[in-house]
């Protein structure tokens, strides 16, 4: 009886050994596949986006891998280091358990949700007065192109709010589900607030403050309601990388051709560059900007951004004529190393086509960003601008984007050749078609 019982033991002994094996062969196997959900959201993101980004989230998994390595060190079990007492900083084969844990557990700290968390792309509006239409138009536009997160600081009257949050909490949860929002009041800096509000037209110059408002965001996209997305606001995000040192921010010219561009022939001021810039389309790393100081003409100490423009204003009152883009004029033409500049494709008005085009990048890209400045959505100055915005305020979501968004507008900007926006359509086209193509297959089917 005694002997069965040995013998049952060591048969015991020999499976728990074998299953022991199989575990840590698995475990083992597991880790060396380079870790699967890397893999995985590899492949998510080209379905969401087609071929483009691909090689992008190819190139951003050497860091990740990099960053594993790094972290794996070798040591081996034995009777002195079990694999429980081994430091976390340990992986490969030891470890079954955190190989076959990790891509379960979602560790808080863990260098996937940081990224995760750095990624999500901050978009700003100043939505006053008739604009509530214009800006969910535009917001509409941002969410069915994007790929990555967004979330948008929209800062109106408290009169809108409520509408704003009654349309966006009914959009489909598909596209719901790709964005956060969080609504403000127009607010100054108090003790000046009256002066700022006076500032030409209502509540533009409250994008001057964002970097003082939203202390807790690093970059952020600021943009006029008249803007549309003819593509991923991701393409534009990755401008942030490629800033230089001393850069803070990204605009476009005002214009493209000196002959009729405003500020080289009316400023009252100094302004950046040859011909301004257009601060309708802004992208800041405003982490840099809080930290930066700014040289100027009025003191030879160099001045915080929060320090710099209520002297600014004073000096310069009676001689600006556009608000809040003169005084970013006037800054950068004394800080140009800070200011990286997009072409004209990325913040394309009526001025790039009104007495034919002169705006080259465009010709040969097509639109990246519809800018229609001076209400051409609501008048009948500029009908291939207008045709483009009825387009997307008409799109449903869910919808074929083909038949129900690219077609119908082509048609429509069939009819607006007499202008000389009009006969440059292409352009209007050539981006959005791209886009359209990349979602195709990942639109949600909503109806
Ligand atoms: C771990 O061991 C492998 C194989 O012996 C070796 O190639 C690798 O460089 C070692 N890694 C570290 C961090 O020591
Ligand atoms: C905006 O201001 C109104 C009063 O004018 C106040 O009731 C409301 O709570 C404020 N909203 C936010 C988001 O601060
Ligand atoms: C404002 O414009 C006037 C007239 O062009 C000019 O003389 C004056 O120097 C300008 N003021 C500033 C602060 O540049
Ligand atoms: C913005 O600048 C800060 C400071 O240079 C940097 O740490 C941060 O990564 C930058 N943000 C982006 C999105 O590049
Ligand atoms: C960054 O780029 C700007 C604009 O091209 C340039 O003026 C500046 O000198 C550059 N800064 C550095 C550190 O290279």
């Amino acid at each position: 009886m005694r002997r069965y019982m040995r013998v049952r033991f060591v048969c015991l002994l020999l499976g728990f050994g074998s299953v022991f094996y199989v575990f840590i062969q698995l475990a083992a196997s597991l880790d060396s596949q380079n870790g699967w959900v890397s893999k995985k959201s590899q492949h998510r993101s080209t379905l969401l986006t087609g071929e483009n980004v691909v090689g992008r989230a190819a190139a951003s998994k050497g860091p990740v891998n990099q960053h594993r390595d790094s972290r794996c060190v070798n040591l081996s079990v034995s009777f002195w280091n079990p694999y429980w007492r081994l430091p976390s900083g340990v992986c490969g084969l030891n470890c079954f358990w955190e190989s076959a844990f990790r891509f379960i557990i979602r560790r808080p700290n863990s260098s996937d949700s940081v990224k995760e968390l750095a990624e999500t792309m901050h978009l700003a509006v100043v939505a006053c007065g008739d604009r509530l239409e214009e800006t969910m138009t535009m917001i509409k536009s941002a969410v069915i192109f994007s790929i990555k997160f967004l979330e948008f600081h929209i800062f109106a009257e408290h009169e809108l709010h409520l509408t704003f949050q009654k349309t966006l909490n009914t959009w489909p949860l598909q596209y719901r589900s790709k964005f956060n929002y969080k609504l403000y009041n127009i607010t100054f800096p108090s003790e000046n607030a009256a002066e700022w509000k006076k500032l030409f037209k209502p509540c533009a110059s409250q994008r001057l403050f964002l970097p003082i408002i939203l202390k807790d965001v690093d970059s952020l996209l600021y943009v006029d309601t008249d803007i549309l997305f003819l593509q991923p606001v991701d393409e534009i995000w990755s401008f942030l990388k490629e800033f230089n040192s001393t850069q803070i921010a990204a605009m476009a010219p005002e214009h493209e051709e000196p002959r009729i561009g405003w500020y080289n022939r009316f400023a009252r001021h100094p302004y950046y560059g040859k011909t301004g810039i257009n601060s309708g389309v802004m992208l800041m790393n405003m982490t840099r900007i809080r930290e930066k100081y700014f040289k100027n003409d009025m003191t030879t100490a160099r001045l915080k951004w929060e320090e710099i423009l209520m002297p600014l204003l004073k000096k310069y009152k009676l001689n600006i004529t556009w608000g809040d883009q003169d005084l970013l004029n006037i800054i950068f033409h004394y800080n140009p190393e800070s200011l990286f500049i997009f072409p004209c494709h990325w913040n394309y008005r009526p001025d790039h086509c009104i007495y034919g085009s002169n705006c080259k990048t465009a010709e040969e890209k097509g639109i990246f960003i519809l800018h229609g400045n001076r209400g051409v959505y609501h008048d009948e100055k500029q009908p291939a601008f207008r045709a483009v915005y009825e387009a997307i305020v008409k799109y449903k979501f869910g919808d074929d984007p083909f038949h129900f968004l690219l077609y119908p507008l082509e048609n429509n900007l069939l009819q607006t050749t007499h202008t000389y926006c009009g006969r440059v359509q292409h352009l209007f086209t050539k981006q959005l078609q791209k886009s359209i193509q990349k979602i195709q297959d990942t639109i949600p089917r909503v109806r």
